[in-house]
């Protein structure tokens, strides 16, 4: 089977491609450093040729309002469009799990806009909403500092290794299209002050971690819940202990991400202010 990840280079996108290959797919790496660009359209007729399957993993390099925006409904109609000329016959896209919870943030009005032009399309299709990665905490620590200070909500988090996800993106694209959302989270919930601390202790990283319950996460206000999965949500197996052993090069953000996080913070949640 033809399986198109336009996002490929990235985080989950590389992995989902590997894993994807293994099980003697043909597996597409498509994004702008191979020529495929699905803001532009460049490259977009000739690598969904003879495609069954498009999965969306692309992630905008601004998290800036209008520029989120901007990214996730272009690129969608773009992928949405090009896909029903080449006859796909189902679209993947990855989004977050309480995406509907997280509205405050420009970031989640995308990935919200992003699913509803999904399902208004001709395409059948599914979503799949991931908790954050383990690969992410790094972001949320950075994201939060102030001086030497960490100011987290105590909300609960059930953070899940890229490597699960890309797996669960994968079993999703190979399988029949549910015209709905699927979810996926991690093996075990955290306090987000706590995950973080954790993460801090393991890495020597003296930055204090403050509890404080009127902390906003990306601009947003947190309740006990709102990052969790539904109950009865598959669970990755890797544990964020297991993973925090691995060499620091596997559990930094990558490249977009970094760029992403400067971007969102220098538009301003109040978290830095
Ligand atoms: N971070 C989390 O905890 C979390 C949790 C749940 C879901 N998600 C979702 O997971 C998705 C993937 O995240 P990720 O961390 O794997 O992303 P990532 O590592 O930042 O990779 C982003 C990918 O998008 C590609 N891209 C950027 N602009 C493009 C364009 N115009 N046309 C085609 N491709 C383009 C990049 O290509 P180049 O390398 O060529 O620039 C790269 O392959 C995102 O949509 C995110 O919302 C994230």
């Amino acid at each position: 089977m033809k399986i198109v990840v336009i996002g490929g280079s990235g985080l989950i996108g590389s992995k989902l491609v590997g894993k994807l290959r293994e099980q003697g797919h043909e597996a597409v790496a498509a994004s702008p450093n191979s020529g495929v660009n699905s803001i532009t359209g460049d490259g977009l007729t000739e690598a969904l040729k003879g495609a069954s399957v498009v999965v969306d993993v692309t992630n905008s390099p601004s998290w800036e309002d209008a520029a989120v925006m901007t990214f996730f409904e272009t690129s969608t109609r773009n992928l949405l469009s090009y896909g029903a000329a080449a006859g796909v016959k189902h679209h993947v896209a990855l989004s977050v799990v309480g995406t509907e919870r997280l509205l405050a943030s420009g970031f989640f009005r995308a990935k919200m806009a992003q699913e509803n032009l999904i399902k208004a399309s001709s395409i059948p299709y599914t979503i799949i909403r991931a908790t954050q990665f383990f690969e992410f905490v790094k972001g949320i620590a950075d994201f939060s500092t102030e001086g030497n200070k960490i100011r987290l909500p105590t909300a609960l988090i059930q953070p899940m290794a890229a490597d699960d996800v890309a797996s669960a993106v994968g079993r999703v694209a190979t399988g029949a299209p549910v015209n709905g959302t699927v979810e996926v989270g991690g093996p075990e919930k955290f306090r987000l002050d706590e995950l973080v601390r954790q993460f801090l202790a393991a890495r020597k990283d003296p930055r204090e971690v403050v509890p404080d319950p009127l902390a906003l996460y990306y601009g947003v206000k947190l309740g006990e819940n709102t990052l969790l999965p539904g109950d009865g949500a598959p669970l990755g197996e890797r544990r964020f202990e297991d993973c925090l052993s691995l060499s620091s090069s596997q559990i930094l953000p990558t490249k977009p991400l970094t760029t992403a996080v400067a971007a969102a913070s220098n538009q301003s949640s109040g978290l830095h202010k």
